[in-house]
């Protein structure tokens, strides 16, 4: 049996560990949080996608999570899928994958494969991993280890597409290099894609988010005008959405969340101004359209407060979905954070609802989910609809509000 280890068991690097166990890979999932790690030891999951159930499975099959860097040096394929947050510079924040590369570094056998998944600016794996995976031994990356990226395309939460039938990108140092990981791979991803280097694979996965950042702020700015001129946008895109190509449909909210869409546009617009000195102006726009949103809702509630001569300060806002996507937990980045604290700083009595949500960190406070939904629709002089999760019956809530404001375009209640 071939062994893995994967760097990293977070949202990206538990379900690839659990697909790699299943495919018969004996799998380290290491990670430097302990307390993490005793928990998926004893069976318990972190990640909206894996049950309890899901991790005592693949305990069964063999996988260990451990903080222990030795699992390395009994590894044929070593995998890293660590953070990379905005760092102060407008660029990644690369800590956390330099330290998993000095630690492969002190680890690694000759003849195994190192992989790249964290999302980065590119030329990181040739500029920063290679030099520092290679500088605690006399190994060569492209001869002695093979090196390759790969960019992680998980859509938590998502029912039709997961590791298994998402076509997987890979770039290699060098055509050996390719073919090694193409191979761990292909043992559980039914459709691996090379391409000719890591800079290719590292840019196409930036190019996948700035895609979907600037169509969305296309579709943002468009909701903005179309709600003066008495045009109904969700109407608009339902009809062009009936083009069956040449068009892809995307739809307008409270703006962008999550670590990706907001965040790696980012990467690149940095490196193409401190390399070339000048801007990548598409980022630039989606990123002010986009972060333009929370300021339009409140706008928009404060109209509808208005329309009852009622002011923001004072009246009681409830709140629906306060994740960053439906039906899943995760929070980070939500623009649900900035329609509360520009509410709040404008004297709203701020309450919030979510399925997902008990405790919910704003700056300076936290929120309470409120007890009982119906009590708060009853009570609340509007009810925004933030995030559209399943389970919520937007019927009832509509016709139970007395103002029900959806920023998802998913009910009968007043548009975006
Ligand atoms: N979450 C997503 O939907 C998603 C999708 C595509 C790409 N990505 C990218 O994948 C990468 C990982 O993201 P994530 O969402 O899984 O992050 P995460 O925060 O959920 O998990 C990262 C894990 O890495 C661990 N860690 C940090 N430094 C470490 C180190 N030096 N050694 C070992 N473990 C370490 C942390 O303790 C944590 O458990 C990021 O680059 C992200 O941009 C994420």
């Amino acid at each position: 049996m071939s062994t893995v280890t994967i760097i990293g068991q977070g949202y990206v690097g538990l379900p690839l560990a659990q697909a790699a166990v299943h495919a018969g890979w004996q799998v380290y999932g290491l990670d430097v949080t302990q307390t993490l790690v005793d928990a998926l030891n004893s069976g318990t999951s972190h990640v909206d996608d894996l049950s309890d159930e899901d991790i005592r499975s693949m305990l069964d099959k063999g996988y260990r999570a451990t903080t222990d860097p030795a699992a390395i040096s009994e590894s044929d394929v070593v995998v890293v899928c660590v953070p990379t947050p905005l760092a102060e510079s407008g660029g990644p924040d690369l800590t956390a994958v330099r330290q998993a590369s000095s630690t492969i570094s002190a680890n690694l056998k000759s003849g195994s494969t190192v992989i790249l998944e964290s999302t980065t600016y590119p030329g990181t794996t040739e500029d920063v991993v290679v030099p520092l995976v290679e500088s605690q031994n006399d190994l060569k990356a492209g001869s002695d280890f093979a090196m390759a990226f790969s960019p992680e395309r998980i859509n938590p939460g998502d029912q039709n597409y997961g590791i298994k039938n998402t076509p997987k990108l890979v770039g290699g140092l060098t055509d050996h290099c390719t073919q090694s990981a193409v191979r761990f791979y292909s043992s559980f991803v039914d459709e691996v894609v090379p391409l000719s280097g890591p800079k290719e694979a590292e840019t196409a996965k930036l190019l996948e988010n700035t895609f979907r950042h600037v169509n969305i702020a296309l579709v943002n700015e468009m909701a903005k005008f179309c709600h003066e001129m008495g045009i109904d946008i969700w109407e608009v895109i339902r009809g062009a959405g009936t083009k069956p190509f040449g068009f892809m449909p995307f739809t307008p909210g409270p703006g962008v969340g999550g670590h990706c869409i907001p965040i790696d546009p980012n990467y690149l617009a940095y490196q193409v101004k401190s390399e070339l000195g000048y801007p990548f102006r598409f980022v630039e726009l989606a990123q002010e359209i986009n972060n333009s949103m929370p300021e339009y809702v409140v706008d928009r509630v404060a109209r509808l407060l208005n329309d009852q001569e009622r002011s923001v300060k004072g009246s009681k806002i409830l709140l629906l979905g306060v994740t960053y996507k439906p039906d899943i937990a995760d929070q980070r980045e939500s623009p649900a954070v900035p329609v509360a604290e520009l509410l709040l700083g404008r004297g709203a009595r701020v309450s919030f609802h979510d399925p997902h949500v008990t405790t919910w960190r704003l700056e300076n406070q936290d929120l309470t989910v409120v007890p009982d939904l119906g009590v708060a629709l009853d009570e609340a002089d509007v009810v925004v609809l933030l995030q559209a999760h399943r389970s919520y019956d937007l019927q009832g809530i509509h016709s139970r509000a007395k103002v029900f404001f959806d920023t998802r375009g998913k009910s009968e209640g007043i548009k975006l």
